[in-house]
């Protein structure tokens, strides 16, 4: 079934919906995105997502488009067209379409693209996976130096993506120096007598949105938390690992570069998370 989707003020059946072959985000990668989940038809962690779009805008000097009462607006709206009660809003601005390319930025008043559509997917909170886990392997993080922007490079990701899917597992997790940085689209956590460790805040990682909130809601259900780098051994010897996101909220790993994490099977911290995060996070969707 078609959905209708958002492009630039308009909501459109899909197979209308078009940007231009001179748009930045199509030949410069010159964009930016938000990922949003849907349960029970409303948005889980809308501010947050909104706050990290404009930081995102900012730190790239691209203008924001819309305020986040208009983007709300416009995530509601596609959701009850297209009647998404389980799924995921996806959102795009790039910096627009200059009409030739061109290395040097368009002048600032060029309108930036603004795109958004939705994918449904039922059974998102039951997710069967949260019963068994995943599987992962290390793979080198030659990704830039400004992760902490989500812009819309996601070569090497989708790369990362195909060894997985090669080694026969779920997905990878990026080294660098040594240690873990993230996964290909999540950020990652290991738990070893009872504390749970992930990697610091920096622009080495995404600051997951997700992550703030599982980091704050452990902390109030007084569980340690350490925010430090840790190694692929580390993880290896720990007692659970597991990762977060906004398309998978809590899910644990099992098994990292071929070596089983705990028992191999999931634990009871990755549990509590996953309930606390969709218990607490549906209580404050918009
Ligand atoms: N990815 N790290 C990376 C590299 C990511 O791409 C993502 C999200 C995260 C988790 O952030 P959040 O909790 O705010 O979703 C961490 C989205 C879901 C995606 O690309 O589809």
């Amino acid at each position: 079934m078609s959905r209708t989707v958002y492009v630039n003020g308009e909501y459109l059946p899909e197979e209308e919906a078009t940007v231009s072959i001179f748009d930045r985000g199509f030949l410069m990668a010159d964009g930016v995105y938000e990922v949003t989940s849907v349960l029970g038809g409303k948005l889980i962690d809308f501010p947050g997502h909104a706050a990290r779009l404009e930081r995102s805008l900012n730190e790239l000097e691209m203008a924001v488009p819309m305020s986040t009462e208009e983007l709300l607006e416009v995530h509601r709206e596609l959701v009850a067209r297209n009647g998404i009660d389980e799924g995921l809003v996806y959102l795009q601005i790039t910096r627009g379409n200059p009409g030739d390319r061109d290395f040097a930025f368009p002048p600032a008043d060029t309108k930036p693209t603004v795109v958004l559509f939705t994918q449904s997917k039922p059974g998102l909170a039951a997710n069967p996976v949260a019963q068994v886990g995943i599987k992962v392997i290390s793979i080198p993080d030659i990704r830039w130096g400004r992760r902490d922007i989500k812009t819309v490079q996601l070569l090497y990701p989708s790369m990362a993506k195909m060894a997985a899917k090669k080694a026969h597992v779920d997905d990878a997790w990026f080294v660098e120096d040594g240690f873990v940085t993230e996964g290909t689209s999540n950020n990652v956590y290991i738990v070893k007598g009872g504390k749970i460790v992930t990697r610091d805040l920096s622009n080495d990682i995404l600051h997951g949105i997700t992550r703030a909130a599982v980091v704050r809601f452990a902390r109030e259900a007084q569980m340690e938390v350490e925010e430090r780098p840790f190694t692929i051994e580390e993880a290896q010897g720990a007692d659970e690992a597991f990762f977060t996101s906004a398309s998978a909220f809590v899910l644990p790993v099992v098994e990292i570069d071929g070596k089983a994490v705990g028992t191999g099977t999931p634990g009871p911290v990755a549990a509590r998370l996953r309930e606390l995060y969709l218990e607490e996070s549906l209580k404050a969707a918009v």
